[in-house]
């Protein structure tokens, strides 16, 4: 990682109307935090008040570095605070989700009542399948309805949910299934996207090979003719759940049992199987959904992330549900069938809060202001933002054109590890573009130098968490050292991955990852995973991965590829090895460009030098490489 740097910092700054801050959960940012700082534990018992207990707490938070317990002694289950609690109330026929698919015909609502029946059943359905409480299932769904009913399904029961987003190959997921060792996957015939079909069954059956824990596969048939099933293994979705009883107690959790596992990808070797417990992560996405988004009963709230990532399990199905929103999902993208849709979803729903990213917003940017302009927005009312740094320019595009001057946007930074925002700027506070802002009460974040030190303002450092918070993780599945390495590499801090810069006013401006870690349209690709990738082709002797510059994703992976012997560098042989790629990892991890090499520059103990490929590629210094071997 690097040293501190100087970081020029421009300055705009954008003031909210006031009437943000009067009417916001929070109020000001400067008493909110505080009073945080003045009874940490007092801020967060008054939080995780706000919700449902089955018993109570004995301890807020017991922190022996690295390892912390949150809420301890209290038993819950989060799907009593995401369903029971609302279908128990006056919002009991208030709609929990409306689902759009591709075709604008296809649409659906689940009141919390309904969706509360559907979770139960689907409960049910999996207890007859043999699930229990500790056994892990995989999801492996198109942006459904049933996605977020399995999800919820697992956490009523006590199973753990170990959700593999549907963009992913064959071979990332049978990574995934292994690591989380599942007893059930859960999937779809197909998913739609662009007006075609993902086989997502067909994807699994090559998965499963070499997958002994996987003991029954649920498919839910959404074409007709349906598809067959064909062995035993492989049960129909709706038959399980006709079948099974309606009703289903919730399980009773402990506060420190584990509630999901979700692999990101890590800098070697094998995705990171980020683990989080039932407590801490509900009070946190809940406080931050609630609080970050100043959620109101009325709103109609649309994250656009899948729920396969961690924004989707946090800020569409835990944190919008555990507060009694009204949750909109919707299976199409952005550009299809043309880059009109996504504005004509929030003028037929009347979106009032609206969380995007900024691959998003540069694409739309790209196809220009015509597209929003044609569809009311008026109800919009706060804007959002994760995944990547929102570069000013996109920024202020978004404001104008989409928040029409008048609509905060809340750049949130946070990562799968932290499980909720960490750092944003409240709505209501002064907004300056390129910085997502300061720390969200309850959070402690600094910039340091590799000792620990604070690094003073418009010097750049390390993105640090000085103090555990709620919703953090509790481990790395069957890799507790990964874990301990994230306190350890910034002695007795957490270290994020991230480099950062800050303010006189405390703003945090977010640089981009310190390690191998490309962020592709907001999603993070490991170096080493697509590395290993085009290694198991037979051409391919070694390959090193980097981060290129793109203008909409942000970042695009460039591979540099040393052939076998036999083999001689083609643009086809470049055609095949991409297509391998997309076919093991899937499209999100396809190199945008590859070039034959040589050699590769390493250091004396054999380590790619990714760093010098890069200074290369971008015909800058690269720095100190006296370690570099050839
Ligand atoms: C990056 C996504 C700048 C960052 C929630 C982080 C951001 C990684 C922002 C985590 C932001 C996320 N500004 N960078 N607002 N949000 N990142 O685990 O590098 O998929 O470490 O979690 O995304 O990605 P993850």
């Amino acid at each position: 990682m690097a040293e501190t740097f100087d970081v020029k910092l421009a300055g705009k700054v954008y003031m909210p109307d006031p009437a943000y801050r009067e009417r916001s959960w929070t109020g000001d940012w400067e008493t909110a935090y505080k009073r945080y700082l003045d009874d940490p534990d007092g801020f967060w018992a008054g939080i995780a008040g706000e919700l449902e207990w089955f018993a109570p707490w004995e301890t807020v938070r017991e922190w022996d570095n690295p390892y912390a317990r949150w809420f301890t002694g209290a038993k819950l289950n989060i799907t009593h605070n995401c369903l029971d609690r609302h279908a128990a109330s006056e919002r009991r026929n208030k709609v929990a989700l409306i689902w759009r698919g591709e075709d604008d015909e296809n649409e659906r609502i689940l009141t919390y009542r309904q969706l509360h029946r559907e979770v139960m059943r689907f409960a049910n359905a999996l207890k007859g399948l043999g699930v229990g409480k500790g056994d892990t299932v995989c999801i492996y769904m198109p942006l459904v309805p049933e996605q977020v009913v399995a999800m919820l399904a697992c956490a009523r029961i006590g199973a753990v949910h170990s959700i593999v987003y549907g963009g992913f190959g064959a071979s990332a997921l049978n990574t995934r299934i292994r690591d989380a060792q599942a007893k059930i996957v859960i999937t779809a015939d197909v998913g739609f996207r662009r007006g075609k079909r993902v086989p997502l069954k067909t994807i699994v059956d090559e998965a499963v090979v070499n997958a002994p824990s996987v003991e029954k596969i649920v498919v839910l048939r959404r074409t007709k003719p349906e598809i067959e099933l064909f062995s035993e293994m492989e049960v129909d979705f709706e038959e399980i759940m006709a079948a099974a009883a309606p009703y289903c107690e919730p399980e009773v959790m402990d506060a420190e049992d584990p509630l999901f596992i979700l692999h990101t990808s890590g800098t070697t070797g094998t995705p990171k199987g980020i683990v989080h417990t039932s407590a801490g992560y509900m009070v946190g996405a809940y406080y931050t959904t609630k609080y970050v988004f100043d959620l109101k009963e009325n709103d109609v709230y649309w994250c656009t992330a899948d729920p396969g990532w961690i924004t989707g399990h946090s800020y569409i199905v835990y944190g919008p549900l555990a507060a009694g929103a009204t949750v909109l999902l919707t299976e199409t993208t952005p550009d299809f069938p043309d880059p009109g849709i996504w504005w004509r979803i929030v003028e037929d729903f009347g979106v009032t809060v609206f969380y995007t990213a900024p691959t998003v917003i540069r694409m739309f940017m790209r196809f220009g202001e015509e597209w929003p302009n044609r569809s009311n927005l008026d109800t919009l009312r706060v804007l959002g933002s994760v995944g990547e740094p929102l570069n000013p320019e996109a920024f202020e595009w978004f404001y104008h054109n989409v928040g029409k001057d008048r609509c905060p946007i809340v750049d949130t930074w946070w990562q799968t590890e932290t499980g909720m925002h960490m750092i944003t700027t409240l709505v209501g506070e002064p907004m300056k573009p390129g910085f997502a802002g300061r720390p969200v009460p309850g959070v402690m974040a600094d910039v340091v130098d590799r000792e620990g030190n604070p690094v003073p303002p418009g010097i750049g450092g390390l993105l640090v968490i000085r103090e555990p918070w709620p919703s953090m993780m509790r481990t790395v599945h069957n890799n507790d050292e990964r874990y301990r390495k994230y306190w350890t590499t910034v002695d007795s801090l957490y270290t994020a991955g991230d480099l950062a810069v800050k303010d006189e006013d405390g703003y945090i401006m977010v640089l981009g990852r310190a390690d191998d870690i490309i962020i592709v349209a907001g999603h993070n690709i490991g170096t080493a995973e697509v590395e290993s990738a085009l290694v198991s082709h037979e051409a391919v002797a070694e390959a090193a991965v980097i981060g290129i510059p793109d203008a909409v994703k942000g970042q695009a992976v460039k591979a540099f590829v040393i052939l076998r012997q036999s083999y001689r560098p083609t643009e086809k042989l470049k055609g095949d090895l991409s297509y391998h790629v997309r076919m093991s990892l899937g499209p999100i991890a396809m190199p945008a460009a590859i070039e034959f090499v040589d050699a590769l520059p390493k250091t004396r103990s054999g380590k790619i030098m990714r760093r010098v490929l890069k200074a290369k590629e971008m015909g800058i210094d690269p720095g100190d490489i006296s370690t570099l071997e050839d």
